[in-house]
Order: C-alpha cells, then sequence, then structure tokens
C-alpha cells in the first residue's frame, strides 16, 4: 500500500480539540504521512487546545489579527494554505466542521482538484444566519467535499438529501467522543481559577457567537447575574473567549460580581472537568452541546435553532435562545427543582455522539 499524504488543516481552538485524535490516529498508521497545517485564525487558543495532545503544527500561516474581518480570514486562508498545498501537493486534505478556514481550506483545495474529507459532515440548522456564518461555510464545504464524515445518521440524511454519494458517506460518530474520552482518562483535580470555587455548587458560562454579540450577550450575561442573585449560594465560572467583541462585554457586565470568577480559556482536562462538576452549563457553543450529551449534564443552549438536534432530543440540553427571562425560567426549573434535572437526565439514552472511535473509523476509510 504506498503512503498517502495528507494535510489536516485547522484554525481555531474546536478544530484543534476535535481533529487531533483523528491526527494522532493517522500518524498512528504506516501507510498515513500527515502535515498538520495551522491557519492561525485563533493563536493562543489554538496552541493551547494542540498542546494538550501534544500535537504541533507542521506549518503554522500564523494569519491572526485583532478584530479580525470575515474577509480577511477567507482571503488570508485560502492564499496561505493554497501556497502550501502548491509547494508540496498532498494526496488528500482533511478539515473539519465550519469555521472560515474550513471553508477557505477547502476552496484551496478544490481548486487544484486535491480530494477533501470533510469532519463533522452534514450539520445543519437550516437557517443562514444562525449560526453566522457557519451554516454557510459547512454547507459550502459539504459541496466541495469527496468523502463526507458524518457524526450522526441524522447528518447523513442531511447530505442524502443535499444529493451526496452515498457510498462516500461515512457515519463515524463525533471525534469530540474520542477527545474526551482522552480528557476524562488524564482527569484531574481542578486547579488555577476552578480551584477557587472552594468547593461551592457552580454554574459554568461560555459565549461568543458572533450573532449575539451586542444586546443578546448582555442579556445572556444579566440572567447570569439574576440566577445567582435567586441562588445565593451558588458562584459561577465564566472562561471568556479571547474574542475583545465578548470580552468587552463581560468584563463590563459581570466584572465587579464577587461571586463570577472571569478567567481565561480553561485547558480542555480543567474545561471537561467543569462542565462535569458544575449544577449547570450555559453555552452557545456547538461543541459543548455534544459534550455535555456525552457526560449527561444539564446545558442550556443559548441559541434560537441548531444544528445539533440530537442534543436537545436525546441529550440533557434545552434550547433556551437569548431571552433573558427564558434563560432565567429554564435555570430556575432545573437548579430549584431536582426532579425537573431527573426527568430530563432521565431521557439521557445511549450517546447519539457515537462511541470514542470516530477517528479510527475515520482512518479507516482513508486506508482506501
Ligand atoms: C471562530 C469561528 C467560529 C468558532 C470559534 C471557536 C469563524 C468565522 N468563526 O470564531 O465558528 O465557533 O472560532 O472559538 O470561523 N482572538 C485572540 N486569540 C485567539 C483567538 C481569537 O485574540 O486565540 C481574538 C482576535 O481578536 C480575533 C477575534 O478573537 O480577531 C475573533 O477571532 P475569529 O476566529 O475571527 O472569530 P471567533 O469568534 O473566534
Ligand atoms: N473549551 C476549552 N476551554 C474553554 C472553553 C471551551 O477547552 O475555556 C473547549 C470545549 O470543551 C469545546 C470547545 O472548546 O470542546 C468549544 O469551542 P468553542 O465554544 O470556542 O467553539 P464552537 O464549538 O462553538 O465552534
Amino acid at each position: 500500500m504506498p503512503v498517502k499524504k495528507i494535510d489536516v488543516v485547522l484554525g481555531t481552538r474546536p478544530e484543534a480539540i476535535k481533529m487531533s485524535p483523528v491526527v494522532l490516529e493517522l500518524r498512528h498508521r504506516e501507510n498515513f504521512k500527515v502535515r498538520v497545517i495551522a491557519t492561525g485564525q485563533h493563536t493562543d487558543m489554538l496552541a493551547q487546545a494542540l498542546a494538550y495532545f501534544s500535537l504541533e503544527a507542521d506549518v503554522n500561516l500564523g494569519i491572526m489579527k485583532s478584530r479580525q474581518s470575515l474577509d480577511y480570514v477567507t482571503s488570508s486562508v485560502l492564499l496561505g494554505v493554497g501556497d502550501v498545498f502548491d509547494a508540496d501537493v498532498p494526496d488528500a486534505v482533511l478539515v473539519h466542521g465550519d469555521t472560515t478556514t474550513t471553508f477557505a481550506a477547502s476552496l484551496a483545495a478544490f481548486y487544484r482538484r486535491i480530494p477533501l474529507g470533510h469532519v463533522e459532515a452534514g450539520l445543519r440548522s437550516f437557517d443562514m444566519g444562525r449560526p453566522f456564518p457557519e451554516e454557510m461555510n459547512r454547507v459550502m464545504t459539504d459541496r466541495i467535499a469527496t468523502w463526507w464524515f458524518a457524526p450522526t445518521e441524522l447528518a447523513k440524511s442531511n447530505l442524502l438529501r443535499e444529493g451526496a454519494a452515498g457510498e462516500r458517506i461515512y457515519v463515524t460518530g463525533n471525534t469530540v467522543v474520542d477527545a474526551l474520552r482522552a480528557a476524562a482518562e488524564r482527569a484531574r483535580k481542578p486547579s488555577g481559577p476552578l480551584a477557587s470555587l472552594g468547593g461551592a455548587p457552580f454554574l459554568l458560562l461560555t459565549a461568543h457567537r458572533r450573532e449575539s454579540w451586542g444586546t443578546p450577550l448582555e442579556s445572556i450575561c444579566k440572567a447570569l447575574l439574576a440566577i445567582l442573585e435567586l441562588h445565593p449560594d451558588f458562584r459561577a465560572i465564566v472562561p471568556m473567549h479571547r474574542n475583545p467583541a465578548v470580552r468587552d462585554v463581560m468584563t463590563d457586565i459581570l466584572g465587579e460580581d464577587g461571586r463570577i470568577i472571569l478567567c481565561e480559556p480553561l485547558d480542555y482536562p480543567d474545561f471537561v472537568w467543569a462542565m462535569d462538576n458544575c449544577s449547570l452549563i450555559l453555552s452557545d457553543s456547538g461543541g459543548v452541546q455534544e459534550e455535555a450529551t456525552s457526560l449527561r449534564k444539564p446545558a442550556l443552549v443559548l441559541r434560537d435553532v441548531t444544528e445539533r438536534p440530537e442534543a436537545v432530543e436525546n441529550g440533557s440540553c434545552i434550547l433556551v435562545g437569548t431571552d433573558g427571562e427564558r434563560i432565567i425560567a429554564a435555570a430556575e426549573s432545573l437548579l430549584s427543582d431536582p426532579e425537573a434535572r431527573e426527568k430530563l437526565l432521565e431521557r439521557c439514552r445511549e450517546n447519539p455522539f457515537g462511541d470514542g472511535l470516530a477517528s479510527v473509523r475515520i482512518a479507516d476509510a482513508l486506508y482506501v
């Protein structure tokens, strides 16, 4: 079997967390030569995630600048990744998910007729404005892809409906479960900002979505304050995304409250510990919906629509949007009513996001 040269392109924290298990699995096998190309759409958040898996990028384009525009990221990734492909043409390219790195790298592969594998293919919210621009990024990436690694049967059915060739769709599970298993094995005692929780019950909040910037994010933050008013024994931990559009709002509204720990992004195992040990997760993140489901933790999804309906239908996630009253009411029903909480968790059956062997299935599919 000749050696296949695979370029894995990634740019942001979730791509690093969810593609690291794939890189490690491919590197395990003699018939793949893997090059990790970081676009540097994220800097420190990307490095933090890769470091946890003891990985470094082979090439880093380092494109990030403060408050970067979508045009800037798209064009820099397209040009930069294209040059890297031209210098040493791979046999195949792998991308993940729905970021601007994902789409622009896919386009660079398409322009060179290099076959493309899309990991986490087929997710759809069916609303191009939410999440923005991720829904469009994933639709366009799927249009370009040669192989689709769909995390669930539902994702596969979305792809089939759009005309993807069934024999090149592989239902693998989501690689986040692979990553989560690795992190759980290395579970550690709370340190740093987590240690200062001092054993109190706590809420965990993350928010960063572009469509929530401004008023929706303000209302999320005010809702957190209101929930803490109703539950004075609780504390909250808020690992802030590095985006200044997010930080400025969070710091303004939450910065003065002594019960809230506003901190830097947590290392992956620390964040997993926080998800596992908090009383309630509040998040607009994509990956956190899958992780909360996998850990059977109640989570309020701070969005109006989700491309991960499995998390809501079969998991512990409740779609609440960004309206303050709705967030407070949903939190209240779970924090004050243990029965409601138990009922929610009873619904969780087999993990809809897989068994932690997605990377193995992806490597098997690429072996041919
Ligand atoms: C990006 C993705 C989003 C993904 C998210 C994961 C796009 C359009 N958006 O959103 O889909 O959910 O990553 O976190 O692809 N910054 C830093 N250091 C970092 C990372 C970001 O300072 O390590 C700051 C910079 O000022 C940067 C800004 O955050 O300009 C925005 O980064 P960007 O990648 O454009 O958008 P995200 O909101 O992070
Ligand atoms: N995460 C982390 N540290 C943090 C916050 C999040 O390691 O302080 C992880 C989280 O477990 C998940 C991923 O980052 O795997 C989600 O990233 P993000 O919310 O930035 O992006 P999205 O999933 O919404 O695209």
